[in-house]
């Protein structure tokens, strides 16, 4: 699938069927992630591959905006004392931008491999570690429900008008 397609086809997709995801698919999400941006040479975000239903039901439990009946869940998270010391004073906010920047690769490559996807943010962050086995310097940013769709979504082209961002030329102009 074209890049472009694949952008205008990419929905948040909330309803899986309950066909697993196959090994080969699970792979090369991983691999957009990995080749996502990232504010330094050294690897602070990290990804958990979820497919136990009983680690999924416990994500859910404690995370009402995770709206989905997925059985594989790709977590995205920050380790953030190798982030604060490799990027410094600004680890906090490029830690958010990189991990948002594989997760949107990893809902592009899903979208072209012809699968659902969606973005979920957990504030239960403590909630979640523990479920996760994750130690307190590890920050959860994203939580990426993976499947096949339940039901066609229509692409955004069929949505317009979308995303009315506002676009300057090289100045901000107040209204
Ligand atoms: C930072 C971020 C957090 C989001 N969190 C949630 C969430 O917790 N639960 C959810 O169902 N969707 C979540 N979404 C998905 C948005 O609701 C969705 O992208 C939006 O409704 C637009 O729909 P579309 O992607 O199909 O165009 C999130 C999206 C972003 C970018």
């Amino acid at each position: 699938m074209d890049l472009f397609e694949a952008i205008s086809r990419k929905r948040a997709c909330r309803e899986f069927t309950d066909e697993p995801v196959d090994n080969q698919h699970i792979e090369r999400l991983l691999y957009a992630a990995s080749w996502a941006p990232i504010a330094s040479n050294r690897t602070y975000r990290h990804c958990i591959v979820v497919d136990d239903a009983r680690v999924i039901r416990a994500i859910r439990q404690i995370s009402p905006s995770l709206q989905t009946n997925a059985s594989l869940l790709i977590v995205i998270f920050t380790d953030l004392r190798t982030a604060e010391s490799t990027v410094g004073r600004v680890a906090e906010r490029c830690s958010a931008v990189d991990a948002g920047a594989a997760g949107e690769n990893i809902l592009l490559a899903a979208t072209a491999l012809g699968l659902g996807s969606q973005f979920t943010m957990i504030s239960a962050m403590s909630g979640i570690r523990v479920v996760l086995g994750l130690p307190s310097h590890c920050r959860v940013d994203l939580i990426i429900p993976v499947g096949v769709a339940a039901k066609p979504l229509p692409p955004v082209s069929a949505v317009a008008p979308k995303k009315a961002q506002r676009v300057y030329r090289n100045q901000y102009e107040p209204e």
